[in-house]
């Protein structure tokens, strides 16, 4: 595959807010997973550990997850930003603006904006999920070699023709996760990930990211 194709698998890809109940079945999912288990990590430490989710469990999970979200109080493993800055409060403004355009929820709609964030710990419907974390003995370094990986499985996901949402939301409860699926001793748990069918036809998946021109994040240094 030369550049052109890959970026256009890139550019297909996008984070999907609502999925058919229809499952994948699991030697698809097995495909998608031993394909990303080819990503480079430091000192090849491969630190990803995943849990993976099929029906009725998913469901059992969403459940339990969207009672902790009701009334828990979230408690991430790893520090989710106070603050964004800017520029980055400003993507993330144009990012929930364009998410919220879609679905019909007005800017001073809080109850349509609380069901929105809800649904993340429905995992919008999709029939899998994948909670991902790594072992916290290796330090933040880790982090990027499981970032690099999701990377790998998104684009898998894409060229299998199944869509995903990743979900930090999903951290923010890790007492559930940990009680609801199994989890080693050292890990600290990081993201969840949807997989499934997207639902083409709901609003949510109308959305569309844009992204900075390549000179606003990437300078070339000459002397
Ligand atoms: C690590 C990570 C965590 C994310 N967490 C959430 C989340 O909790 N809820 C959500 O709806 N989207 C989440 N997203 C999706 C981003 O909002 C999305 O990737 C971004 O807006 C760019 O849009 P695109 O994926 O459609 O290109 C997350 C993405 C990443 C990479």
């Amino acid at each position: 595959m030369n550049l052109a194709g890959l970026e256009a698998l890139w550019r297909e890809r996008r984070s999907m807010r609502a999925f058919r109940a229809e499952p994948v079945p699991r030697a698809t999912l097995t495909e998608l997973f031993a394909a990303a288990q080819h990503a480079p990590s430091w000192c090849n430490v491969q630190p990803w550990r995943v849990a993976i989710t099929e029906p009725p469990k998913t469901a059992q999970l969403a459940a339990a997850m969207q009672a902790a979200a009701r009334s828990g109080f979230p408690r991430a493993e790893v520090p989710f930003p106070l603050e964004y800055p800017d520029p980055y409060k400003q993507h993330r403004i144009a990012c929930g603006a364009e998410l919220y355009r879609n679905m019909g929820v007005a800017r001073d709609d809080k109850a349509g904006r609380y069901d929105a964030w809800l649904r993340n710990y429905a995992f919008f419907d999709a029939p899998h999920v994948a909670v991902v974390a790594c072992d916290r003995r290796l330090g933040p370094y880790a982090y990027i070699d499981v970032g690099l990986w999701l990377g790998f499985v998104v684009t898998a996901a894409t060229a299998l023709g199944l869509e995903t949402c990743p979900m930090a939301s999903v951290a923010a409860y890790p007492d559930v996760l940990r009680a609801e699926l199994p989890r080693g001793e050292h890990d600290v748990i990081l993201f969840g990930l949807a997989i499934g069918h997207a639902d083409a036809e709901a609003p949510a998946n109308r959305t569309r990211t844009t992204r900075q021109p390549v000179e606003a994040n990437v300078t070339f240094v000459v002397s």
